[in-house]
């Protein structure tokens, strides 16, 4: 297969210690780049680096930091800066996702989403802007469908990652003069992760969904590592300020059956405090 070659480039991924964001990261190990990671949890970080070094990357390091906290986050991209130089690939992808009902959801549980998913991406942009490179950096958010559709039980979500597309066509403005590149991608369904066990916890939800899906499959974390390689890479040189779905066409058919779906389970269920 015809794979670009990250030999001599380094790519940060952030929120790349699991699921979606840990097979990009893997990706761009077996691509030869020298890749670093971080999330909250050191051991999540300690066994991701370990998995780098063995899918091939040049070089791998990781730190434990919380998005949430600006200062921590610019300490551990210069510690980046610092090991492996600018970086080539900035992918951000921390974020956190429960189906709630706005009306049943406290005030720090809705703060708390957007907290990680829109100010923890503003924290990453701003702490990684002196450390890109000039020309060429590829930065990658990463968004989800609830940023453009609107799905009961997610209005945190849809309100944070509306924010992050937001950050994504702005900042392709803003740094594109200097020859840095800005581009959301959004995944569907992807198998075995977190995001999809939340929102699709059953089987049979699963299954609802897999026949909803336009090319009949839900993704997976391969699909999302050839976007990202392609848009890290100079392929993607005119590529910038856009926002791309990876997810089988599911998007097209709106969030009208799924979010009726978990809209109907969470308002079946007993109110906190009620009888
Ligand atoms: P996941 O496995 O839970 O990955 C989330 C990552 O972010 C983990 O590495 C987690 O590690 C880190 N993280 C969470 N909160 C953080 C914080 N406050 N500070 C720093 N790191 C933090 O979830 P996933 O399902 O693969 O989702 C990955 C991305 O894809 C997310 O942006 C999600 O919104 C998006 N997405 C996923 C799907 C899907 O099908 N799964 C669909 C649409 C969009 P720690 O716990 O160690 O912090
Ligand atoms: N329904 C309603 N409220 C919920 C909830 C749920 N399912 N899960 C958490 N909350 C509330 C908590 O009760 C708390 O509010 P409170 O202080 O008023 O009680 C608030 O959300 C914060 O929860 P807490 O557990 O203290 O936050 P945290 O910072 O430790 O974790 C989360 C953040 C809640 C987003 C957590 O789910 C997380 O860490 N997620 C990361 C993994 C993930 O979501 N992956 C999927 C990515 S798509």
């Amino acid at each position: 297969m015809l794979k670009p070659d990250f030999s001599d480039r380094t790519v940060v991924v952030i929120g790349g210690t699991s699921g979606i964001n840990r097979g990009i990261a893997e990706y761009f190990a077996a691509a030869g780049a020298s890749v670093a990671v971080a999330s909250r949890s050191q051991d999540k970080v300690d066994d991701t680096v370990a998995a780098l070094k063995a899918s091939g990357a040049a070089q791998a390091m990781g730190t434990a930091f919380d998005v949430r906290d600006a200062p921590e986050v610019s300490a551990g991209l210069a510690g980046f800066h610092a090991a492996l130089g600018d970086f080539d690939v900035l992918v951000s992808g921390a974020a956190g996702n429960f189906p709630a009902l706005t009306a049943r959801m406290s005030a720090n549980a809705f703060r708390s989403v957007i907290d990680i998913d829109l100010l923890g991406t503003a924290h990453v942009m701003q702490a990684a802007y002196p450390f890109l490179r000039r020309p060429g950096a590829s930065v990658i958010n990463i968004s989800a469908p609830q940023s453009y559709l609107a799905m009961e039980g997610q209005a945190h979500v849809c309100a944070a990652k509306a924010g992050v597309d937001q950050i994504t066509r702005t900042l392709a403005l803003e740094w594109g003069g200097e020859g840095i590149r800005v581009n959301s991608v959004v995944p569907g369904f992807i198998e075995g992760t977190e995001g999809t066990e939340r929102l699709a916890p059953t089987p049979q939800i699963r299954q609802a969904i897999v026949d909803d899906i336009p090319l009949g499959r839900m993704g997976t974390t391969r699909d999302m590592g050839n976007m990202c390689l392609f848009l890290g890479s100079d392929m993607a040189a005119y590529v910038s300020g856009a926002v791309i779905p990876v997810d089988g066409a599911l998007s097209e058919r709106g969030a009208g059956w799924l979010g009726k779906q978990m809209g109907d389970m969470l308002r079946a269920m007993p109110q906190p405090g009620g009888d």
